[in-house]
């Protein structure tokens, strides 16, 4: 039977993350622990130890892997040299993929998959995703780069190198919060993609690029850029309903709306970034969490669908003062933990992915030489 989507097919077993509804509740688990538990007490630092190695790290261990991460921090200068020869309007996400594929033509170990190595990569991976994105980001609007400052912390450093000054307290933890959040979600198309290609125990620089660019599209990672552009098209919180069924008249799909795994379930991130976006916009006078609850209470009302990851986190990126076509990026940022983590796992217990397509094409026709086809008309 043909399975469209791969919908409910298990492809693989893990034991990274847990995506499940339990007693109509929906549940997700990092090497099964709560996810509202890490939100609220881990770092982005403490739950990619826990991804990658399975165990949550004791302080000493904290500390070392803290201290690697931030010595891997710099950029080669082949690759900011890279940064600024890109055309300035490519988008982020291009960029980042380019780079990571550059990053791995640099690395000697490149095609060895041994988990040492491998771990190495995942850390180095994790340190430099957002140098990337903001150097580029600077290079792009003509503004001087902003070295990795080791006194920050992997999120708070982010926002300071993109935006030059060291970030309020608040605006560090939320994207922190948020990068957890977006660590790790078992078998979505990204981290399916980044296995197809470990399968075939292609490196790992080219298991992320698959993985960056599955990530890029509408209705996976691209989602929350669309979820801003939405609001801003909306503007007002008392246009949100007309919008909404505007939209639905059209049969087009609304950004930030429906899961393939949580149907009838609330997201248990939603339910973390909701708080946090709901918290930010209150200190940041933002109008965004207004707009987002009228769009969430229409969609409910007019299609009985309740909002994903991707919907509350455009609030959360709006209230930072992250320009759109950055959401994406940041989403990487958070997701390459759980890329690596499912990479490595793959390479350790490696089956080729291969599956079969049900054929519905022509069969057995007759090859016609060049020479005697006819030319049609239609062309
Ligand atoms: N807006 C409007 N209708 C939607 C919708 C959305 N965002 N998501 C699903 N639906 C509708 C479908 O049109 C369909 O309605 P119908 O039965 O009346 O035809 C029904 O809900 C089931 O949709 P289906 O296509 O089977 O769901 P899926 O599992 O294939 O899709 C997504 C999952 C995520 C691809 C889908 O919900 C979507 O496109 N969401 C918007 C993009 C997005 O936010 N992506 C981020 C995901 S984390």
């Amino acid at each position: 039977m043909i399975k469209e989507g791969l919908e409910g097919v298990l492809a693989c077993k893990s034991s990274i993350s847990r995506v499940d509804v339990e007693d109509g509740k929906a549940v997700l688990e990092y090497r099964g622990y709560d996810i509202h538990e890490l939100a609220r007490h881990s770092t982005y630092e403490e739950t990619a130890y826990l991804l990658l190695f399975g165990e949550l790290p004791s302080k000493r261990e904290l500390k070392a892997f803290e201290e690697e991460l931030k010595d891997l921090r710099e950029l080669p200068a082949q690759i900011i040299g890279l940064l600024t020869h890109l055309p300035p309007f490519t988008h982020p996400m291009v960029v980042l993929r380019t780079a990571i594929s550059y990053l791995g033509s640099m690395d000697m170990e490149r095609h060895f998959i041994d988990y040492e190595r491998s771990i190495r990569k995942a850390k180095s991976l994790i340190a430099k995703i957002p140098t990337i994105i903001a150097y580029f980001h600077r290079i792009r609007s003509g503004l001087n780069l902003i070295h990795p400052n080791p006194d920050l912390g992997h999120a708070e450093n982010f926002l300071y190198m993109l935006k030059g000054e060291v970030p309020e307290k608040i605006e560090s933890k939320a994207l922190d919060v948020d990068l957890i959040l977006h660590a790790d979600h078992e078998l979505n198309a990204s981290t399916f993609a980044a296995r197809v290609a470990a399968s075939t125990l292609a490196d790992m620089y080219a298991c992320v690029v698959a993985a960056t660019g599955t990530l890029m599209g509408p209705l996976h990672g691209g989602a929350a850029q669309k979820v801003m552009e939405m609001f801003r098209e909306i503007a007002v919180p008392w246009r949100a309903e007309e919008y909404v069924l505007r939209k639905l008249e059209r049969r087009e799909r609304i950004m930030g709306f429906g899961h393939r795994v949580y149907r009838g379930v609330m997201d248990p991130r939603t339910i973390e970034l909701r708080n946090l976006a709901k918290r930010l916009a209150k200190v940041k006078d933002s109008k965004w969490f207004e707009i987002a609850e009228e769009v969430a209470k229409a969609v409910y009302k007019h299609k009985n669908l309740l909002p994903n990851v991707d919907f509350y986190s455009a609030c959360v990126y709006a209230c930072l003062g992250i320009p759109e076509d950055l959401y994406i990026p940041i989403f990487a940022m958070g997701r390459i933990a759980g890329w690596t983590a499912h990479i490595i796992e793959q390479y350790t217990n490696n089956r080729l992915m291969r599956p079969r397509a049900f054929y519905t094409g022509e069969r057995k026709r007759k090859y016609v030489p060049l020479s005697s086809r006819t030319e049609r008309l239609d062309l």
